[in-house]
């Protein structure tokens, strides 16, 4: 995440993360699932534009929700736990699809967090920060660490790992959401098979090379994704069939990314897929 400050405003660039690797290893007492999970940021961006204001207001995207969106529900919280009424006014500049796995509305609120903190002042540490995060969503934690991260609990705890090389990718929207809530309800936990072991990714993620990488990418919830809106088995089918390195869904869904050796590669396949008439096509870079 970058943040500059000046001229009474402070602006955040956060990126979207995939997961490239997510398994799930049991049901919590509380309701969550408990994830062992790499979440890797990429190169596409959401921008926040904020300034003092009496009340928290959010324009630029995602308007309708109001009080729902999590960019506002980051500032509620933070303004509970400083003890504070100050206000936020936020301009959303919106790139990460919504729905789509790639955390875009996690994002929003480690941004607004982060945001807060610096506008007002507030000197809030990290840890306070992340006890923030964490009461907002599982995935805040990670955007406030920004880097390829190991991630276990119900995915608020984040352990940076090393990556030897940046990675490119094709990424497809198709153009519907997936309900990361009813995808856990389908997760049959009993059903599954052995779990993976996350070692695999991460000593591939260490060592750099493109096509181990590919081998090792693995998500747990596609199965139940698949299960809840068929299209997307079939999408998966059909982009594994491209010449990728690897396919992988993105979190909960919808949307899936196709692993690149190189950034021409990635223009090359994105251009194929677009002809084609694949939803929404994005190229990143890792970050
Ligand atoms: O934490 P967040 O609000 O992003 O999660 C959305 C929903 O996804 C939760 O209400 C829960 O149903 C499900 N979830 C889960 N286990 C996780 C993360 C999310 O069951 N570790």
């Amino acid at each position: 995440m970058k943040i500059i400050s000046g001229g009474g405003a402070v602006r955040v660039r956060v990126p979207a993360k995939i997961n490239l690797f997510l398994e799930v290893t049991g049901k919590r007492a509380d309701g969550y699932h408990e994830l062992v999970t790499v979440m890797h940021p990429v190169s596409i961006a959401d921008d926040l534009s904020c300034r003092r204001s009496r009340d928290v207001h959010l324009r630029g995207g995602l308007e309708e929700l109001g009080e729902k969106n999590l960019a506002v529900r980051a500032v509620r919280a933070a303004q509970k736990y400083a003890g504070t009424r100050l206000g936020m006014d936020i301009r959303l500049t919106k790139r990460i699809p919504t729905g789509a796995g790639m955390g875009g509305g996690s994002a929003d609120a480690a941004a607004a967090l982060a945001a807060f903190n610096v506008l007002h002042r507030l000197r809030l540490p990290d840890e306070d920060l992340n006890r923030i995060a964490a009461s907002v969503g599982s995935d805040v934690c990670f955007f406030l660490c920004g880097r390829t991260a190991l991630c276990t609990g119900r995915g608020e705890i984040v352990q940076p790992v090393r990556t030897a090389r940046k990675l490119h990718f094709v990424h497809v929207y198709p153009g519907y959401e997936s309900s990361t809530a009813e995808v856990y309800r389908r997760l049959k936990l009993s059903l599954t098979p052995p779990r993976r072991d996350v070692n695999q990714i991460l000593e591939t993620l260490a060592g750099g090379d493109v096509r181990d990488i590919g081998k090792a990418l693995f998500n747990r919830l596609e199965t139940p994704a698949f299960a809840n809106q068929p299209p997307l088995k079939s999408l998966k089918r059909a982009l594994s069939r491209f010449g990728f390195r690897g396919v992988l869904m993105s979190g909960s869904g919808s949307s899936m990314f196709g692993l690149c050796r190189s950034r021409d590669e990635a223009r090359r396949m994105a251009g194929r897929l677009q002809q084609r008439g694949y939803g929404t096509v994005m190229v990143s870079r890792s970050l």
